[in-house]
C-alpha cells in the first residue's frame, strides 16, 4: 500500500498543476466543466491531462466523444491522446458497463489508477470528480497532496447548502480552493457570490444555462463552439488559471 503512495507521487512528480472539479452536490456540471476546461487549456497551447474520477458515473468519455481508443501499456500505462487531451478514465477497463464498486474497493481502484497511470509531464491535470465529500473525495486529498479544488455549485439554495459543507471540509483540512464557479445561471442574483465571499473564497464567475449544448455532447469541435465555452473561457483568462 505505501509503496503504491510513493509510486503515485513519482507518477504526479511532472505535472506543474493539479485542478479537481468538485462539488458537494451532484448533476451540477462538473464533468462538463472538467472536460471544457481541459479542452480549453490544451486548445491554447497547453500541456493537459484529464482523469475521470466518477467511478460510479464516469461521463467525460460521452462528453468528448471518446470511442474505440484504450491505453498503451509501458511499465504503467499510457492515456491515450483525445483532441490534445491525455485522457483517463475507469471506462477503458469496464468497457461503459455499470461498475457496482463496494465502497472498500473505491480507494484500491483509485490507487491502481493513479499508480498506473504514466502521465509524463503535464502543465495541467484536470480531475473530474464525484459528487460529494465520499472516499473518492478524500482518498484524492490523501493520495495526490498537489491538488487544488475548483468548486462547482449551481445558484440553488440547495446546491449551495451541500457545496459549503465541502468547503468547509476542505478549508479544514487546509487544502488549496481554487474558487467557487456558478453554473446553469439562468436570472441574476448574487445569493451565492455572497455567501462565498462571506466564507472568504473566491468567486470565479458564474456561466448561464445553455440550452443549445446538449447538441454539442460528444462532438468536441462544436462544443468549442458554444455559449456555455465562450463563458467559461472568459472567466478561465479573467482568472488567470
Ligand atoms: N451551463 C450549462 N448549460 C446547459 N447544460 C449544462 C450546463 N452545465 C451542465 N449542463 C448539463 O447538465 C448535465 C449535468 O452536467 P454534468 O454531468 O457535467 O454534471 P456533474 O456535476 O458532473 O454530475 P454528476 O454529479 O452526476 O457527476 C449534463 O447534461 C450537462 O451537459
Ligand atoms: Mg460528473
Amino acid at each position: 500500500m505505501e509503496a503504491r503512495v510513493s509510486v503515485i507521487e513519482k507518477r504526479l512528480s511532472n505535472i506543474k498543476r493539479i485542478i479537481s472539479v468538485a462539488s458537494g452536490k451532484g448533476g451540477v456540471g462538473k464533468s462538463l466543466i472538467a472536460s471544457s476546461l481541459a479542452l480549453n487549456l490544451s486548445k491554447k497551447g497547453y500541456k493537459v491531462g484529464l482523469l475521470d474520477l466518477d467511478l460510479y458515473g464516469p461521463s467525460s468519455h460521452i462528453i468528448l466523444g471518446v470511442k474505440d481508443v484504450f491505453p498503451e501499456e509501458d511499465k504503467g500505462i499510457i492515456p491515450p491522446n483525445i483532441n490534445g487531451i491525455n485522457f483517463m478514465s475507469i471506462v477503458y477497463f469496464t468497457k461503459d458497463k455499470p461498475s457496482a464498486f463496494r465502497g472498500v474497493d473505491i480507494s484500491n481502484i483509485i490507487i491502481e489508477l493513479l499508480a498506473i497511470t504514466q502521465w509524463g509531464s503535464l502543465d495541467y491535470l484536470i480531475i473530474d470528480m464525484p459528487p460529494g465529500t465520499g472516499d473518492e473525495t478524500l482518498d484524492v486529498i490523501r493520495l495526490i497532496k498537489k491538488s487544488e479544488f475548483l468548486v462547482v455549485t449551481t445558484p440553488s439554495k440547495v446546491a449551495m447548502g451541500a457545496v459549503s459543507k465541502l468547503l468547509k471540509i476542505l478549508k479544514e483540512l487546509k487544502i488549496p480552493i481554487t474558487g467557487v464557479l456558478e453554473n446553469m445561471v439562468m436570472t441574476k442574483s448574487s445569493f451565492v457570490k455572497n455567501q462565498i465571499k462571506e466564507m472568504n473564497l473566491k468567486y470565479l464567475g458564474s456561466i448561464s444555462l445553455d440550452q443549445h449544448l446538449e447538441d454539442s455532447i460528444g462532438k468536441t469541435d462544436k462544443l468549442l463552439e458554444t455559449d456555455f465555452m465562450k463563458e467559461l473561457d472568459k472567466i478561465i483568462n479573467t482568472i488567470k488559471l
